[in-house]
């Protein structure tokens, strides 16, 4: 064990609480080094490298991350403790006078979620950045402050699938669902850019329940049908893993094959920062791959139903990238779009007879389009889908603003510190 980490009696162990954790990876990303890890079944920090520097509590969408326990240092959980948790252990009573030395449990950190704040110490390079801080980690100044946490797994909502059908072509590989689940009369107040868990079915190979996994929303707050308690959600049935085998992912494929008016257990919301700005003169920019079109299609939804009554004005931007145009989600209600309210930028990786293109190939087509918006206060970049594409964008952003002879540190910075560049990637 470090002398940072635990030299005193006394320490405030920081935990995960396995039982509201929904296994998303922020945290490891996070964590500056390493601190945190994981296997089939938990989240872990180990207490022999976390030094407590609560990066990694920010972003935790469920508060899993926020527990603190006081424990003689001596008798720390271990990584292998906590691995083989279903619940986090109740907190020891300690002997009195351990508790009033000069501890560690003074110098712990406060137990309440820390404010939300931009930290520019580390923007300026991507080696050895995790990824989660690309971003900013406050939300556009004017965005509608969002409802987090109101069902948990104390707590769960139940929801009614009023729609279930799919947005790819039948005959592709790619077989995205467009789901709409209703609350009734439950209320489950949610934003554009937040996102849901869903507790699949069943148990895994443990007999634990198997945890919840997280949507993105893909329709505006006021419902997938306007003024009805109801909210949509994009998913790729997943068949294979990321080494190409082929799995049953649990929840996806649970979630495709519902039927209307089964009933599925819910979540959240989540996500206090991938917010859109409440402004009608906003300009938005988004990029996503696949299923991460799911926040972009709830942002632009909104601003077309706002456009209907003249209370949105600013310019969209699309970038959207999928394998072939009959594998890429929504892509017949997408091209029905007016071209004066959003401008489309297709990359197609797979289209027989075109070259490879991924997001950030038409970012660099764009670039002076791009320049002009982001020369304005108020553009903000959105960006959603694959974990691999995060680096390729940052990259491309980077050449577009290097390109107009500014420097992009500076202006990666400023993005961050205004809440102007968002990722939510998986
Ligand atoms: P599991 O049973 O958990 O996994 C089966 C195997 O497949 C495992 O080996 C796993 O590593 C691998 N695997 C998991 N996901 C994928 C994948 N996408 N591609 C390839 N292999 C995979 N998914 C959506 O479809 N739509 C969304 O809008 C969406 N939003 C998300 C938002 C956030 C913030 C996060 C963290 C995730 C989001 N996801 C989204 C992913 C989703 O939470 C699940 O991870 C995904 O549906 C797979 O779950 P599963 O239970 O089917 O697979
Ligand atoms: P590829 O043809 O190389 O898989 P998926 O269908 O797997 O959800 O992926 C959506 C799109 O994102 C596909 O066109 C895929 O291309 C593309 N993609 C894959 N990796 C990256 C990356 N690192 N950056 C940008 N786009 C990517």
């Amino acid at each position: 064990m470090t002398e940072t980490a635990i030299a005193t009696p006394v320490m405030k162990q920081h935990l995960i609480d396995p039982e509201i954790c929904i296994r998303c990876n922020t945290c490891e990303e996070a964590c500056p080094i390493d601190a945190i890890t994981h296997d089939e079944n938990n989240y872990v920090v180990d207490p022999s490298i976390c030094n407590m520097c609560m990066k990694c509590v920010p972003p935790c969408p469920t508060g899993a991350i926020d527990n603190w326990i006081q424990v003689l240092t001596s008798e720390a959980y271990s990584k292998d403790d906590q691995f083989s948790w279903d619940v986090l252990p109740e907190e020891k009573e300690l002997p009195a006078e351990l508790l009033h030395q000069d501890d560690a449990a003074e110098s712990a950190p406060e137990t309440g979620r820390t404010p939300l704040a931009a930290d520019q110490s580390d923007v300026d390079s991507l080696e050895g950045v995790p990824s989660t801080d690309a971003g900013a980690s406050i939300p556009p100044w004017s965005a509608v402050h969002p409802y987090v946490n109101m069902y948990t797994h104390k707590n769960v909502a139940t929801a009614t699938v009023v729609g279930n059908y799919r947005v790819t072509d039948d005959d592709t590989e790619s077989d995205i669902h467009h789901i709409v689940l209703d609350f009734g009369t439950l209320p489950f107040p949610v934003l554009e850019g937040q996102s849901i868990a869903i507790f699949p079915p069943g148990t895994d190979a443990k007999g634990r329940a198997y945890h919840a996994r997280q949507y993105s929303i893909a329709s505006p707050r006021d419902g997938e049908r306007p003024k009805y308690n109801n909210l949509s959600i994009t998913v790729k049935r997943v068949t294979a893993d990321y080494d190409n085998n082929p799995v049953n992912g649990v929840c996806s494929n649970y979630l495709c094959d519902l039927q209307k008016n089964d009933t599925v257990k819910v979540i959240g919301p989540y996500g206090n920062t991938f917010l859109m700005p409440n402004l009608a003169h906003a300009n938005i920019i988004m990029i996503c791959t696949g299923t991460g079109s799911a926040p972009m299609r709830a942002m632009t939804e909104r601003c077309r139903r706002l456009t209907k009554n003249r209370e949105y004005n600013g310019k969209l931007m699309l970038f959207f990238g999928a394998r072939t145009q009959r594998e890429l989600p929504y892509f017949g209600p997408l091209m029905n779009l007016p071209k004066d309210f959003i401008d489309i930028n297709l990359a197609l990786s797979r289209q027989p007879d075109q070259p490879k293109r991924y997001v950030q190939d038409v970012l660099r087509d764009r670039a002076a389009d791009i320049l002009k918006l982001l020369d304005e206060t108020e553009t903000y970049i959105y960006v959603c889908g694959l974990k691999g594409m995060e680096v390729g964008v940052i990259e491309a952003l980077r050449d577009v603003v290097e390109g107009s002879g500014k420097k992009w540190p500076e202006v990666h910075a400023q993005l961050k510190s205004q809440g102007r560049l968002h990722f939510e990637t998986y």
